[in-house]
């Protein structure tokens, strides 16, 4: 299991409560109604977010609805300006990046932190370089880091030919999944994914969407942000989509359906009212999209599962 190997390899997060190990019913990570105000600028509201180990919790919304804001805050980019955001159980409010990294919060960003003329494993061990021999001898142990860097790259199934090869030279899908084998081995516990696969064609989304899974599987939780309601619903075991700040839906995978969620995500009634103008524009044939009534009705009940949050 990833905590064994962690453990192993002395990876493991520094400031992690041993007595207190992760449970699947208790969140790893939690929001409750957790919110920020840039000034006056009010981005998020009320959040209530509860991320479990072995578990992917799909944070979806539209452009501005507070999708980073929101993992601003659990990656300690910013902190929260309302409510409370824990971490084990325990309140938290972080001030760099490197004390969530330290807690085993780890986030890959869209524009991934990589050299891109630096090889694969290189990448892969940046600013954690292996060393080996005593101080002042002191020096880069590159066989180990490239054997290790092969065989965590391996035991996620991403098989790449060359590990020599510059970064850059790999395509956007399989730097996301690099990225993902690099926090799984740096013990990370808790998984942030923005956007990974908005760049990305159908097959490089599947192999990113594929090693999300990994990762859930070895144990991490993972908080999947994304725009597709399809790439969610591949993966997801809770969504949570933001509206203007606020969540508008917080349902368990069984308490929702993916026609729903794409309701949800589309705005039901805006799609409505959009059918309605381009009905009215020559050559736009909206016969293909649902109905107006079909639309606002299965809009309406949106707010109400917000409330059966697990
Ligand atoms: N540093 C900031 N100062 C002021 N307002 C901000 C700041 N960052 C975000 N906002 C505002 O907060 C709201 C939420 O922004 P956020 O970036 O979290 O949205 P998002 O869901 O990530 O959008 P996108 O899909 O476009 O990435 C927006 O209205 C944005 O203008
Ligand atoms: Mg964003």
């Amino acid at each position: 299991m990833t905590t064994d190997n962690t453990a192993a390899r002395g990876a493991a997060p520094k400031n992690a409560p041993k007595d207190t190990p992760p449970t699947a019913d208790r969140p790893v990570v939690e929001l409750r109604g957790a919110g920020k105000s840039y000034g006056n600028i009010r981005a998020l509201h009320g959040v209530d977010l509860a991320v479990h180990p072995g578990k992917v919790t799909c944070v979806l919304g539209d452009n501005g609805a507070g999708k980073s804001t929101l993992i601003k805050i659990i990656s300690g980019l910013h902190q929260h300006t309302e409510g409370e955001f824990l971490v084990d159980g325990e309140p938290v409010r972080f001030t760099t990046p490197r004390e969530a990294l330290d807690r085993g919060i780890a986030t890959v960003y869209q524009d991934l932190a990589t050299v891109p003329l630096m090889p694969v494993w290189r990448n892969f061990f940046l600013g954690s370089e292996m060393t080996k021999g005593p101080w002042p001898f002191r020096r880069l142990d590159i066989a180990r880091m490239k054997r290790t860097a092969d065989e965590e790259l391996r035991n996620m199934g991403i098989v790449l030919d060359d590990l020599e090869q510059p970064i850059g030279t790999l395509s956007g899908g399989q730097r996301q999944c690099v990225a993902i084998a690099r926090a799984v081995y740096f013990g990370a516990r808790v998984l942030i994914l923005d956007e990974p696969t908005a760049a990305l064609g159908v097959k490089q989304s599947g192999v990113v969407l594929k090693y999300i899974a990994a990762a859930r599987d070895r144990g991490l939780g993972v908080i999947f942000i994304t725009h597709n309601p399809h790439h969610a619903y591949m993966v997801g075991d809770h969504f949570s989509v933001l509206r203007l700040g606020t969540l508008e839906l917080s349902a368990a995978r069984d308490e929702v359906t993916l026609e729903e969620l794409t309701n949800h995500m589309a705005g039901g009634a805006e799609l409505a009212a959009l059918k309605h103008e381009l009905s009215q524009v020559r050559g736009v044939d909206v016969e293909e999209l649902p109905d107006a009534e079909d639309l606002t009705a299965s809009a309406a009940p949106a707010a109400a599962p917000s409330e059966g949050k697990s």
